[in-house]
């Protein structure tokens, strides 16, 4: 069958790989499901790994099958399967278990070790292809109603983690209400987290650099959040408005953003960083004064990566609510379909060059 691939460590490398169809049997104990992929989404990550920033191949292989992102249909279940059945909706999780505690008891996304395993990422073949097997464990079921959702569980379940880090990272302060949130950037995590923060009761400041009207700014105001351009008001100006937030997010993709970020948050408050910056980029900051205010405010700043089942559940309750509060809104971050994995280099394209692409996915099959 049919699967895109890079060739880790060679830039551009993106590909089209006969790869064999998996069986039911590759996994033991009558536990595995057997998925035929109908979407997948590609994200920065993927772009990255194009470009060799990162990335390894399973031992053994020469190539890496792209795609993190998950969307299909069961079509067969091991005999021990009771979560799925043939005909249900499903996505996957990304991170497969170490060695660490924390892989041992379900967290894969807190593992301790150094080395860690994504499909389509990172030593373990992805999901851009036709077919893919897993244990029941790491399967998640799509209700029905988000079938139109597809691809965005994976991502959700990412900033569903971060939201969720925070909260049980504030327990420290035993009372924790927070009213005001930053977020930083406008790519699928931004909104996402967005939606979540404003599902909370928050009130939300979702910062980027484009100035409206655009789509971006609309799935924002259609959360019923405040979107603000800062070339328009930068933050110390936003800041002086609404006073410091009680949390920040931060998915903009630059560490710079990040750092600055850390000089706008309130007392007892929480920074989350989500990106993942594969450059090396160096900065200049006021690191007294910051360092001064976070001792002086009791700070956290926290990072947040991955996700495990736990956060892919809650983020399809988030998604069904957010259909139910905001309804159609979120369908409005499925910008760009690329048919057919034979597109792959479109899809790159797309990814590379087309900064209006709020989301590329791949139309696998029907
Ligand atoms: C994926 C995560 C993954 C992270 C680091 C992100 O693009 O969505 O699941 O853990 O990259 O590899
Ligand atoms: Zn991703």
């Amino acid at each position: 069958m049919k699967a895109v691939a890079v060739t880790p460590g060679t830039p551009n490398s993106v590909h089209l790989q006969d790869i064999p169809k998996p069986q039911l049997d590759d996994i033991g104990g009558g536990m595995g499901v057997l998925v035929r992929v109908l979407k997948v989404g590609v994200d920065a990550t993927d772009r990255e790994i194009n470009d060799a920033l990162y990335g390894n191949a399973p031992p053994g292989d020469d190539y890496l099958v792209l795609g993190h992102e998950s969307f299909g249909i069961v079509e067969a279940v091991g005999p021990n399967v009771t979560r799925v059945k043939p005909g249900d909706y499903v996505t996957a999780t990304v991170r497969r278990p170490g060695g660490s505690i924390y892989d041992l008891i379900g967290t894969n996304d807190m593992t301790s070790e150094e080395t860690y395993y994504e499909r389509g990422i990172n030593l373990l073949h992805g999901y851009l292809t036709e077919y893919f097997v897993e244990e029941e464990e790491y399967i998640v079921r799509v209700p029905q109603g988000l079938k139109h959702l597809h691809v965005l569980m994976e991502p959700m379940s990412c900033a569903a983690k971060a939201v969720h880090q925070a909260f049980e990272a504030q327990r420290r302060m035993r009372v924790w209400r927070p009213r005001l949130a930053y977020v930083l950037g406008s790519g699928q995590i931004g909104l996402l987290t967005t939606l979540i923060l404003r599902l909370c009761g928050m009130q939300v400041y979702t910062i980027a650099r484009g100035v409206p009207p655009h789509l971006k700014a609309d799935i924002v105001e259609g959360f019923e959040a405040h979107y603000v351009s800062t070339q328009k008001l930068p933050l110390p100006a936003l800041v002086a408005e609404t006073g410091r937030p009680d949390l920040i997010v931060d998915a903009t993709g630059n560490s710079q953003l990040a750092f600055e970020a850390m000089q706008y948050l309130g007392h007892n408050g929480v920074v989350v960083w989500t990106s993942i910056t594969g450059g090396s980029r160096q900065i200049e900051i006021p690191s007294d004064r910051v360092n001064i205010e976070w001792v002086l405010g009791n700070k956290l700043l926290l990072g947040s990566v991955n996700a495990n089942r736990e956060h892919f559940e809650l983020g399809i309750r988030d998604l069904a609510l957010g259909e139910m509060m905001f309804p159609g809104v979120c369908e409005k971050i499925l910008t760009n379909p690329v048919d057919g994995l034979g597109n792959y280099q479109e899809m790159m394209r797309l990814l590379v060059e087309d900064d209006s692409a709020l989301k590329v996915f791949v139309n696998v099959a029907e």
